[in-house]
């Protein structure tokens, strides 16, 4: 078990694009995502890219079952993702809140769009291909821009809605 540091917004690695995966199933693929979910699950997120424990490879995870961070979201099936691509279904964007373990503290009002199919590969190499709505096409289009080198506050369309969580939900258990 290896907790890694997450790197926050400010670090120059977050803004790089990532490198493509060319092997799979090797021990060192391995040993990121194991490090990449202590890191995540220490943490209460909902998702994580490789770039944000500082390795520049196009890898990211995502899993929100009864998320205390989200208390109010409908759940995301626990996925390695590698390589992602995202194909947007509806010209339709929907604003929702989002916070990054790269942002502590913060959320804000994000457009994004609501359908997406999205495709990649698991750790083995085998191909996932999904739709997904709603949340759950949120937390990729999220995690997915980590491996470009973009942070949400960049997709706000408002930066007066960008608050702090505490500030902004004080009502919040978590
Ligand atoms: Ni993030």
């Amino acid at each position: 078990m290896t907790i890694q540091t997450v790197l926050r917004m400010g670090h120059p690695d977050l803004l790089k694009v990532a490198d493509v995966v060319t092997e799979f199933n090797t021990e060192q693929l391995q040993t990121l995502i194991t490090d990449m979910y202590d890191t995540m699950n220490s943490m209460n997120g909902a998702g994580l890219a490789a770039p944000q424990i500082g390795v520049s490879k196009r890898v990211v995870i995502f899993c929100v079952d009864a998320n205390p961070r989200y208390p109010d979201v409908e759940s995301v099936p626990d996925t390695i993702l590698i390589n992602p691509q995202i194909t947007f279904l509806s010209q339709q964007q929907e604003s929702d809140w989002e916070g990054c373990l790269s942002v502590p503290g913060l959320r804000g009002l994000v457009p994004r769009c609501n359908k997406i199919e999205y495709s990649g590969y698991d750790l083995e190499g085998k191909q996932i291909l999904r739709t997904a709505e709603g949340f759950h096409a949120r937390v990729v289009q999220h995690e997915v821009d980590h491996l470009d080198g973009i942070l949400y506050p960049q997709r706000m369309a408002d930066l007066a809605t960008l608050g702090y969580e505490d500030v902004l939900f004080p009502d919040a258990d978590a």
